[in-house]
């Protein structure tokens, strides 16, 4: 079996393990929120029609933040259409779906759903149809204790006390031609810049997301963020980053590289940023909301929007189901994320229910697990502390987007008042095993508390409401702490998770 040797230290630290890393993402789109999170003929549901199992699944994966309303959803988006009482709320198209908005759920249920999950809420603001003034009014209604028109409204909506939402997203993709409301990097710059200006009058505590590329893919990617950077930097806090993946042609290795990619994305990203602060004498550094990221399918049917005539209420899109090797690659890319934990601050899986998402749902029905809810749910858990440098020296695979990787890719997390240090890793090899062999230098002793692989000989396995535990984390009955050093097997097309706590 090839070997990799891992090298930590405690004192070679990256920066903190950042809660905002465990964000995800709703957007009214498909069943999302119409029979994902929202459902009121559901036997669980609560008085605002939101399904309990839905908000249980939702803290057992370890959602910190949840964005909200879109995504390209929200270049469309009304926020006025959502508040006040149901029944005289508008149904609205929605462009980017192709789908009928009932306004059922708005604003105010978005909050209190946030409350009972025990998320933090992002807020996205709608710079494609609107613009400064609307973006001002949304955070009136939230942040402003009362006393004016749409703070008062608020309240007489039944929230008293103003909901200090502090995360802001200026917009969403305002680089992507399908966009409602689309922009040049110079005309979508200027607009974030007085947007953000004039809402930090309203409220200077406030943290503002620029958008920054749809992709690294992008024509644009790189002079889009230079230039949004170049009209904005003194008015934002963070600037985006959105990253799909999929197995493209059954190019499985390339695919289980991904992470190559988001590694490359976040470092391009923060150099930009940085270029641009130096040009501009800035002293302050602007870090990177990955705010959308997952792996998605993007060319299958599921994801093509109705057409024509046809303008339905939640309908059935981008259902992705997960295999095994989708959940090893969203393991990869939060290691990745976490390996970047200096400058990236805010990240969020997309999405959290039925739509690319780790839950999923049926109407009226049962919630079940996909396989990537398994890798997430395990590293919000038990990534703790400082984010430790790890030196690999191991076998590489050759993928034919990236050329030669690593074979194993991993990050490590180090919890000193727990005694706890984790090691995340991912087995990249499509056929051989890894045995993997920690030194564990400056640690003091140390013993396996536990170890879980995600792996299965068939790694196009996907998990169904009717079966959706067959194939699950497993204890990894290999690893073990001998003079130092842990080891441990990991399988081809696998996910790992050790801890091991102070003996
Ligand atoms: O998450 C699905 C879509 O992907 C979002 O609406 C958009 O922002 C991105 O292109």
């Amino acid at each position: 079996m090839r070997s990799a040797v891992l090298t930590v230290d405690p004192v070679f630290t990256i920066g903190p393990v950042r809660p905002r890393t465990f964000g995800s993402f709703v957007e009214h789109l498909g069943r999302c929120v119409y029979t994902g999170i929202h459902d009121p003929s559901h036997p669980t549901a609560d008085a605002d029609g939101f399904r309990r199992d839905v908000v249980e699944l939702a803290r057992e994966l370890g959602v910190t933040t949840v964005r909200y309303p879109g995504g390209n959803f929200v270049s469309g988006y009304r926020w006025e259409d959502g508040v006040g009482p149901r029944e005289q709320r508008p149904a609205r198209l929605d462009l980017a779906w192709h789908s009928t908005e009932p306004n059922l759920v708005g604003v105010d249920e978005y909050v209190r759903w946030c409350r009972t999950a025990g998320v933090e809420p992002m807020m996205a603001v709608n710079l494609g149809t609107r613009g400064v003034q609307e973006a001002l009014d949304l955070l009136e209604y939230c942040n402003v204790p009362g006393g004016t028109r749409l703070s008062d409204l608020r309240r007489a909506n039944g929230a008293d006390e103003p909901y200090r939402i502090r995360m802001w997203c200026l917009g969403n993709e305002m680089d992507g031609p399908w966009q409602t409301g689309h922009k040049t990097a110079h005309e979508y710059g200027r607009l974030a810049a007085e947007t953000a200006r004039a809402m930090r009058m309203i409220d200077p505590g406030i943290e503002l997301v620029a958008c920054g590329s749809s992709g690294r893919g992008m024509a644009t990617f790189g002079t889009w963020e230079h230039t949004v950077l170049t009209e904005a930097y003194d008015q934002v806090d963070l600037i985006s980053a959105h990253a799909y993946y999929h197995e493209e042609d059954g190019d499985l290795a390339s695919f289980l590289a991904s992470a190559v990619d988001m590694d490359r994305f976040v470092e391009d990203v923060a150099a930009t940023a940085d270029a641009v602060r130096a040009a501009g004498n800035h002293s302050k550094r602007v870090n990177i909301s990955f705010d959308e990221w997952n792996v998605w399918y993007i060319d299958r049917a599921e994801s093509q929007p109705p057409s024509g005539d046809d303008w339905p209420v939640a309908p059935v899109l981008l259902e992705d189901r997960y295999t095994v090797a989708d959940a090893v690659v969203v393991g990869g890319l939060l290691i990745s994320l976490l390996r970047h934990t200096d400058r990236v601050h805010a990240a969020s899986l997309a999405q959290l229910v039925n739509v690319i998402a780790p839950i999923m749902t049926e109407p009226g029905g049962r919630a079940w697990r996909q396989t990537t809810f398994h890798p997430f749910a395990l590293t919000s858990r038990h990534a703790a502390g400082q984010v430790l440098r790890v030196a690999v020296d191991g076998p590489t695979v050759q993928t034919a987007k990236y050329g030669e990787v690593a074979a194993l890719d991993a990050v490590a997390t180090y919890d000193d008042a727990a005694g706890e240090l984790v090691l995340f890793a991912v087995n990249r090899s499509t056929t051989e095993p890894v045995a993997l062999d920690v030194d564990l230098r400056g640690f003091g002793e140390l013993a396996v508390a536990e170890a879980l692989t995600l792996s299965n000989p068939d790694h196009t396995w996907t998990a169904t409401a009717d079966d959706s535990t067959s194939v699950l984390p497993r204890p990894n009955a290999t690893a073990a702490v001998r003079a130092g050093r842990a080891g441990v097997e990991l399988p081809p097309v696998s996910w790992s998770m050790v801890r091991l706590a102070r003996a």
